[in-house]
């Protein structure tokens, strides 16, 4: 099977992509308007990039209209926003902020989280997250109707449990993230680990 993305399934890109590139961490990413007022949304078009220095990307695609979504334009007006992790836990309240609400209306409080603040940027961190990123945006890349927004990581949040602070390094067997599988419903849990040693 071969498809053609520039002609016959032009217009499927978006679930064929979404549904084959899988899983995806997902950022649940919070962000201040510039009116100050709190926006998350979910986004599974994201990745950590680098680490000199720590680079993350997500991309908020526009909406159909043609408008960039709320999270795209707080990026825009105040460049700064923070990454939160999803765990199981916080998985059904990630999904309540991917709701469509009107701007302006704070998506934490609809899904029954709490806004928790940062240290060096002004967008508050989620308290439930297992872990959160603050970053400050590097820059947006407009490709068509994506919004590439690149964030150099400041500062990172995560529970005590995951920190081994002697060896400096996570504790990923207390780490239950989910990831994004087919679109639109799917997810998977990341508990079936196994090791793969590199050869030298
Ligand atoms: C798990 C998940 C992942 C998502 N990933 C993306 C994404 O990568 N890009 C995107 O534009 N929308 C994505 N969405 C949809 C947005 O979260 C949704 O459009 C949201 O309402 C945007 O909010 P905002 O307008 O407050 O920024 C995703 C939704 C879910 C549930």
């Amino acid at each position: 099977m071969e498809l053609d993305l520039e002609k016959q399934y032009a217009d499927r890109a978006y679930p064929i992509l979404a549904s084959l590139v899988t899983p995806r961490p997902i950022a649940l990413v919070t962000t201040l308007s510039a009116e100050g007022k709190i926006n998350a949304a979910p986004f599974s078009f994201f990745n950590v990039l680098g680490a000199n220095p720590p680079l993350v990307a997500f991309t908020p695609g526009d909406r159909a209209d043609g408008t960039p979504k709320d999270t795209a334009l707080n990026v825009r007006s105040t460049h700064e926003f923070v990454v939160n992790l999803v765990d199981e836990a916080i998985a059904e309240a990630m999904n309540l902020c991917a709701a469509s609400l009107p701007f302006g209306e704070n998506e934490l409080a609809h899904a029954g989280l709490t806004a928790a603040a940062s240290t060096v940027v002004k967008p508050p961190r989620i308290a439930e997250a297992p872990a959160s990123l603050e970053c400050v945006e590097w820059g947006t890349l407009q490709i068509g109707g994506n919004r590439v927004v690149l964030g150099i990581v400041k500062r990172i949040h995560l529970r005590d449990e995951l920190f081994d602070v002697q060896k400096k390094r996570v504790n990923g067997d207390k780490l239950f993230l989910i990831g994004r599988m087919a679109s639109p419903h799917w997810y998977c849990k990341t508990r079936d680990r196994f090791e793969l040693i590199r050869p030298d």
